[in-house]
């Protein structure tokens, strides 16, 4: 059960998780972002350790307060800036790994050519296009090469009008990428990115949901490690 109870259920397992969201530069001074917070990904940290584990955060950009809770906690902390990044960064420290938590928002997309000057708008006239092209998939690359006793979560952030479409929406997520567990929140209208409080569907690799959450995102963290402990007993 979740909870402020003490628990040791992680002891000697290393998690890796990844938090907030990259950034792909344009040029020196613009880059494409998204609204991830890293509060979800430092509650999993923060959670995790609490409960035995030696945890490695890969951080994306966060914002001021998930990264003053990270720097507090003392965790091992490895910085990235882009996709890129993160994917290295992942490749580094998923073999020694029992649980990878993938709760960046990592971009799908990362501009073709990174200009070394600032773009002045002069040059570009009335209009401007960007080419841009696919990023490493890291949770598709993680669960593409399955390693036994290891237990992969995968999120999926959508803009879903109800939990039904939520849970379809997941549905084709976890069956195009085999995740163990995935993790679905509603997002737009306010909700998700930079909240305190969040919903989840949890996903079981077949599709069958194993927990409905709300509550704060550490409470989503805690229920979703206790299946994650679980799966590592029944593994
Ligand atoms: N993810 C990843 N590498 C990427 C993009 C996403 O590892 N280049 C991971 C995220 O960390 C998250 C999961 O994939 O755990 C799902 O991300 P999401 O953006 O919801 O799904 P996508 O598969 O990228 O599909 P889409 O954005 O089209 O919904
Ligand atoms: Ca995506």
């Amino acid at each position: 059960s979740s909870g402020a109870v003490a628990r040791n259920d992680l002891a000697g397992r290393r998690v890796v998780v990844t938090a907030g969201g990259t950034r792909e530069p344009i040029d020196p001074v613009r880059y494409l972002a998204n609204r991830s917070s890293g509060k979800q990904g430092v509650a999993f940290a923060l959670a995790a350790a609490a409960r035995g584990a030696d945890v490695t955060v890969i951080a994306a950009h966060l914002d001021h307060d998930p990264a003053s809770a990270l720097a507090a906690a003392g965790l091992e902390t490895i910085d990235v800036v882009t996709a890129a990044d993160l994917a290295r960064a992942v490749a580094r420290t998923a073999g020694a790994a029992s649980v990878v938590v993938m709760a960046a928002a990592v971009a799908d997309f990362t501009p073709a050519e990174v200009s070394d000057r600032k773009i002045k708008k002069s040059e570009r006239g009335e209009r401007m296009e960007l080419v841009l092209t696919r990023t490493t998939d890291v949770l598709g690359e993680l669960v593409g090469s399955p390693v036994a006793g290891r237990i992969v979560v995968g999120f999926a952030a959508e803009t879903a009008a109800n939990r039904d479409e939520l849970v379809a929406l997941a549905r084709d997520k976890i069956a195009r990428k085999p995740a163990d567990l995935l993790v679905a929140n509603p997002v737009g209208g306010g909700r998700g990115f930079g909240a305190d409080e969040n919903e989840a569907v949890v996903l079981a690799a077949s599709g069958e949901i194993v927990a409905e959450i709300s509550g704060s995102k550490r409470a989503v963290a805690d229920a979703v490690l206790d299946r994650v402990v679980a799966l590592l007993d029944a593994g």
